[in-house]
């Protein structure tokens, strides 16, 4: 049997605890505690074909000098996940999910002396991934500022299985960070449910920076979300947190407009109720609730066509909207450009994922977030084992709850 060095550290310091009675090290540190619990495999929960995530085993890779292992603790489903569960769009099969994961460090390559924000990091710190970069491309090249549209973006979580990557994503019980580009923050102060929720706010508080550019968010401004699945409901709190005050939230589902409301929404507008099931109807509560000119600036994050087409009727003349809901290409909508943004001079601007750059804002958000009470954990409402993921994709689909996550056990 060929050994790699992981597998033969693990089983010395398995014979040297069963000697003594006790570890090797003497040091009672977290960080030895996680060490030495290092198994000689670890699984993955990998997508082999549409609606088909099967647990393989595999013995725990080699860690070179520029790697890092982590044994994960949770990873959140995100509706890329499931878009990918559902017909492999991406044409990425076999893949093992999951880019909304967070967990321990259990082994770090000698060359890893700090993590991407520049702290010093060590075995034993909780460690959440972001994007990798190509640094070769134009954007790479020419426009730094904007990595997160890197042409050959890629993320722990959506690469295509390997026989030298095998723990290339969140949906396993040990993830391996390897490869040129690769970006980790270390996030020691935040609980697992905010590291699970962390991906997600990178997206909003991104949304955020793209909102901000065109100068109509402050204190007063009305902001209309349109759609509060877990993208809405976490811009919510990102414009909360940013001192937006009187906040519109529109949907369809009442659990997830109570759960606006407790996070800070002014008005909710259920699109399924008497008093708002048509278009002029909703647009009459808004303009209602803004002095009658209708919401300063507007998100939407519905990922519907005919959504994203209303949503120009409910922001004033003068106004904004950030288009951040079709991260999948759901098809196309029609609107009168007179009507809906030359007559109105609307600011547009799209959000496309996230930077590296915005995690370190993000963490702030959360801890902010935390400070200021606004109840985000809440939006983790189901959790799932690595072996009842498929479980976890149905639940999604049929908008069971907010936040659906891997928890590992
Ligand atoms: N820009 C990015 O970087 C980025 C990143 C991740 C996800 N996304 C996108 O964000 C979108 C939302 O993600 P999610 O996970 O919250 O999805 P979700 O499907 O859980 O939530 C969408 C919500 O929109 C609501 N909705 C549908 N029609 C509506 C209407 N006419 N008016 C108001 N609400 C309506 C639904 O009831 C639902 O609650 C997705 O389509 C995804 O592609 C974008
Ligand atoms: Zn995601
Ligand atoms: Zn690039």
């Amino acid at each position: 049997m060929d050994l790699n060095s992981t597998q033969v550290e693990t089983i010395v310091r398995q014979v040297l605890s069963e000697m003594n009675g006790t570890d090797a090290s003497t040091a009672k540190s977290k960080a030895s505690a996680a060490f030495r619990s290092i198994p000689a495999t670890a699984k993955v929960a990998t997508l082999v074909e549409p609606h088909k995530i099967v647990v393989k085993e595999y013995p725990m890779p080699e860690i070179g000098d520029d790697d890092i292992l982590v044994k994960v603790e949770g990873c959140g489903v995100c509706g890329t996940d499931v878009h990918e569960w559902k017909g492999d769009p991406f044409g990425i099969c076999p893949v093992t999910l999951g880019h909304e994961g967070t967990g321990e460090i259990v082994k770090l390559g000698k060359n890893v002396k700090t993590d991407t924000a520049g702290r010093p990091i060590k075995v034993g710190d909780k460690l959440v991934t972001s994007v990798i970069s190509c640094g070769e491309c134009d954007i790479c090249r020419l426009h730094p500022g904007n990595t997160n549209l890197c042409q050959n973006q890629g993320v722990h979580g959506l690469i295509t299985d390997s026989e030298a990557h095998h723990l290339c994503g969140w949906f396993a019980t040990y993830l391996h960070i390897t490869g040129k580009g690769a970006t980790y923050f270390v996030v020691n102060d935040l609980n697992l449910k905010e590291r699970m929720l962390l991906e997600v706010a990178a997206v909003c508080v991104h949304a955020l920076k793209q909102g901000n550019s065109t100068g109509l968010i402050n204190f007063g401004s009305a902001v209309l979300l349109q759609g509060c699945g877990p993208v809405g409901l976490m811009m919510l709190a990102v414009l909360r947190a940013a001192g937006v005050n009187h906040i519109i939230a529109i949907d369809g589902s009442e659990k997830r407009l109570e759960m606006a409301k407790k996070l800070g929404a002014k008005t909710i507008i259920n699109f399924t109720s008497p008093e708002a099931d048509t278009i002029e109807k909703r647009v009459g509560i808004v303009k209602r609730v803004t002095n009658g000119v209708g919401a300063d600036f507007a998100y939407q994050c519905t990922g519907v066509p005919a959504a994203a087409a209303d949503i120009y009727k409910f922001i004033r003349r003068g106004g904004g909207l950030c288009e951040m809901g079709f991260f999948v290409n759901n098809g196309e909508y029609s609107i009168n450009p007179h009507f809906a943004m030359c007559n109105k001079e609307i600011h547009i601007v799209g959000s496309w994922d996230y930077s590296a750059e915005d995690y370190p804002t993000t963490i702030a958000f959360l801890k902010q977030a935390r400070e200021m009470n606004i109840p985000i954990e809440e939006l983790v409402t189901h959790s799932f084992p690595l072996d009842q993921l498929n479980e976890a994709m149905e639940v999604n689909i049929a908008q069971k709850g907010i936040k659906v996550c891997y928890v590992a056990e």
